[in-house]
């Protein structure tokens, strides 16, 4: 269920129209469907290191540890959002970092969205196949999204970025951002593994231009328990495993349960209605 989807060649702008194998545009700048079912949209020179974003270690964590429902109540809240504000039947929700698609393709559900993948990651997008194949998976920045302008009803970026000029772009007038940020205490009995201080910060989402209206920020928490597997995923899929040192891992290594806090900031920003 792909059809209000109105995806953009990243070259020149123009529509691109899907064919058998491929994305094709107007000029004849062409984009194949690999084998797996993703699209890479992200030309080199939008391409900042040879394999940008997480790698499939830290994407392979992440399906381990999400696949156990651990985040589901995150998902809740999100498609209970897009829910609540989107007045359409089917909304047209562009995933930003989607990473290996856990959230996009249990939104597709919850909310029988039409729903696009985006990541800079081209192993995100080629794991994301395997969760559905009838979602778009696109390999591609959100600096540069590859949708055309005022089609989308929803933008999802869940512990990803917030890139207010282009979110602004592809949302019609009325649509909305779902961001999810990590709070001040996301994590912290973890943190307090890994690091010999724990400095609190007080967390908070990026600001955010005039094209957008508040509609409801909250800073929600909830208590996980977590065996040492599911503990070492969760650090696998942080940027902390860089950060860790051998003592502090032969520490975690001998913690067999921990109870982790998930704290997280869920904003709602509605795209202004263009006046007269
Ligand atoms: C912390 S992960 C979150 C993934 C997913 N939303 C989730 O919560 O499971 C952030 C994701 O953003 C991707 N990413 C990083 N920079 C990006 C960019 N400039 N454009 C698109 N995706 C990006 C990474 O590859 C990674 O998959």
């Amino acid at each position: 269920m792909t059809d209000r989807i109105i995806m953009i060649c990243p070259l020149c702008g123009r529509k691109l129209e899907k064919t058998h194998q491929s994305f094709c545009c107007k000029k004849r700048h062409s984009f194949d469907i690999a084998r797996q079912g993703y699209i890479n949209l992200l030309p080199v020179q939008n391409k900042h290191s040879l394999s940008p974003g997480d790698t499939r270690a830290m994407l392979e964590a992440r399906r381990r540890f999400l696949d156990k429902g651990f985040y589901e109540p995150v998902c809740d809240d999100i498609a209970e959002k897009i829910r609540q504000h989107c007045n359409v039947p089917s909304p047209v929700t562009a995933d930003i970092g989607s990473g290996e698609g856990y959230y996009t393709s249990l939104l597709k559900n919850k909310c029988n969205a039409q729903c696009i993948g985006f990541d800079i990651a081209k192993e995100a997008s080629k794991m994301s196949c395997q969760r559905d194949r009838d979602i778009i998976w696109a390999v591609a920045t959100a600096s540069h999204i590859p949708l055309q302008d005022s089609s989308a009803d929803a933008v999802t970026a869940v512990f990803s970025l917030f890139v207010n000029d282009e979110y602004a772009r592809i949302l019609k007038d009325g649509g909305i951002v779902v961001e999810v940020t990590a709070g001040s205490d996301h994590l912290t009995e973890l943190k307090h593994i890994i690091y010999d201080e724990v400095f609190v910060q007080n967390k908070q989402p990026s600001p955010f231009g005039d094209q957008f209206v508040l509609l409801s920020q909250e800073d929600k928490s909830f208590r996980i328990g977590l065996d040492n597997e599911d503990l070492k995923d969760l650090l696998l899929m942080t940027p902390h495993s860089h950060r860790i040192s051998r003592e502090k891992s032969e520490r975690l290594e001998k913690t067999d349960r921990l109870d982790i806090t998930v704290n997280y900031i869920i904003r709602v920003l509605q795209k202004k209605e263009k006046r007269g």
